[in-house]
């Protein structure tokens, strides 16, 4: 990047440009950043992909892409043609040398009409099954070899276990130097998740108390009310912990227990959140049911629809044992957790749409209260909320109006709708932006995701060894199965997302 802060000549080079992602996720993302921030005039998206196809049909298909996901609506037509002419279309099997080499010259005859030399970003929106082609056929035709000017940017799943994980960061490695790989995960791209670090480092008031001797639990939520929707074929062969535990609940978790970085460099706020996996006490394979809950969804109701049940989603087989529902405990072995259970659970299919944090405080350790004042007393808590309503929320204690000393549970709310003018840009703009600025800081490095693995492996060994016996064992519309309950700790319980009423208040959802 220009020192400017402008961004310099760029080529963004997508491997699948004819595919789902590019047209749902990322060429949306770049039409957004090239009218809110504003692209590079010497910018070009070469779409690389198997099918037969001209410049003109792909960028028909992706100014509908872009009408359907656009985070500012119907594009104007000047502008998306404007943006249009950016984009090329380029056909080439993944598996051969030439589509390789005339990518090359493509980049070549752009640079030489810009008579500038332009940053290459590669970018797999490709099937799982051609992440460890591509990159080294990029390596073979000599065009990730610039440590400066090359990049690669993967999705996940990075592997689907340990080991597979390993491998493919081998692969990466060899052709790629670790600085120049992108490892995605678009969580890290949420505002509301960017905030975590705001809210715990950039306020003296919550630190102090962020530690054992002040909170109780911790509980992490991702529930979503889609089912699988048109991703049967991958879903089945993932399930909930590789779709999300291992990725964005991780993320969470370790943004949540990480220790203050020293400063905002990649690697130094990359550092502490491996930290974090490296103090989580080993699950054993043989405790694995008392860390972690598996489920699957039978047909129920949900928003006054009846749902199918998971075996009967498209792509997914009849008699599946994959689980659309996970949750887990850890514990963290340092100084400032020890002893505090971290619950995560994800499920699909749930009442409710929810992603927070919840950090349940522990009771004051002296109740100097009337025995009746403090009926419905609870202990401090504050909730993160990261999605759909994105904001902070604080309950505590409060005196109730009147002659007597009676508590009552309130609320102290912070909502990013009221507090601030500016909508929040899509993840994936955040983090195309950042892949052009080669700002590393919000991708996972090859150590977290292995990390993150080895973590969850006895529990996929185990989960894999033993099939479940009363899949489904949550009906869609509920919130996940009985067992969930089994994890917690006597005295925890899991947060009711929490919901906003018409009034613009929050209040608790009944279970
Ligand atoms: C993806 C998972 O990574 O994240 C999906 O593969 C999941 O299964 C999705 O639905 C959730 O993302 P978001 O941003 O909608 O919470």
């Amino acid at each position: 990047m220009k020192s400017d802060g402008e961004l310099e000549p760029t080529v963004f080079v997508i491997f699948g440009g004819a595919g789902d992602l590019t047209w749902r996720k990322l060429v949306p993302a770049l039409f957004d950043l090239s009218q809110d921030r504003g692209l590079p005039s010497r910018f070009a998206v070469i779409a690389v992909d198997r099918a037969k196809s001209s410049d003109i049909v792909l960028r028909r298909r992706l100014h509908e892409g872009v009408n359907h996901f656009s985070r500012f609506g119907k594009s104007n037509a000047a502008a998306w043609n404007q943006f249009a002419l950016h984009i090329h279309y380029q056909q080439g099997k993944f598996e051969t040398l030439h589509t390789y080499t005339a990518l090359g010259a493509q980049c070549a005859k752009l640079e030489k009409a810009w008579a500038a030399k332009a940053h290459r970003i590669f970018y797999m929106a490709t099937p799982p099954s051609m992440f460890g082609e591509i990159p080294k056929y990029l390596g073979k035709a000599g065009l990730a070899r610039d440590r400066d000017w090359a990049r690669i940017v993967i999705e996940k799943p990075i592997g689907c276990d340990l080991e597979s994980a390993r491998a493919l960061n081998s692969i990466l490695a060899a052709s790629f130097d670790e600085s120049q790989i992108y490892r995605i995960d678009h969580y890290l791209g949420k505002e509301t998740v960017q905030n975590l670090l705001a809210f715990r480092f950039a306020n003296p008031l919550f630190e102090p108390l962020w530690n054992r001797r002040y909170i109780d639990y911790v509980t992490i939520t991702v529930a979503e009310t889609v089912g699988v929707e048109h991703r049967g074929g991958y879903y089945d062969h993932a399930g909930a912990l590789r779709d999300m535990v291992q990725n964005h609940l991780t993320q969470l978790f370790c943004l949540v227990a990480m220790e203050p970085m020293v400063s905002f460099d990649a690697d130094e706020i990359r550092n502490k959140k491996v930290d974090v996996l490296h103090a989580v006490r080993p699950i054993q394979r043989d405790t694995v049911p008392k860390s972690a809950v598996r489920g699957q969804y039978g047909s129920g109701d949900l928003n006054r629809k009846t749902m199918p049940g998971y075996c009967e989603e498209d792509g997914v087989a009849r008699d599946s044992q994959t689980e659309t529902f996970a949750a887990l405990k850890l514990f963290i072995d340092n100084w400032r957790w020890q002893g505090v259970p971290f619950y995560l659970r994800t499920g699909k299919r749930l009442p409710q749409q929810a992603s927070e944090v919840a950090i349940q405080f522990l009771a004051v350790p002296h109740q100097p209260f009337p025995p009746d004042a403090s009926l419905g007393w609870q202990p401090s808590r504050l909730i993160l909320s990261i999605q759909p309503e994105e904001g902070i929320v604080l309950g505590f204690q409060a005196k109730y109006p009147g002659p007597r000393m009676q508590l009552r549970p309130v609320d102290m709310r912070f909502y990013y709708r009221e507090s601030f003018d500016a909508p929040s840009p899509d993840a994936y703009e955040t983090l195309l932006w950042d892949v052009m600025k080669s700002d590393a800081t919000l991708f996972m490095r090859a150590d977290q995701v292995e990390a993150a693995w080895q973590l969850l492996m006895p529990v996929l060994e185990a989960w894999q060894a033993t099939a479940p016996s009363d899949f489904p064992n949550y009906a869609a519309g509920t919130w996940g199965p009985e067992d969930v309950q089994g994890l917690l700790a006597p005295g925890h319980r899991w947060p009711l997302p929490t919901e906003l009423t018409t009034a613009g208040m929050v209040t608790r959802k009944k279970s």
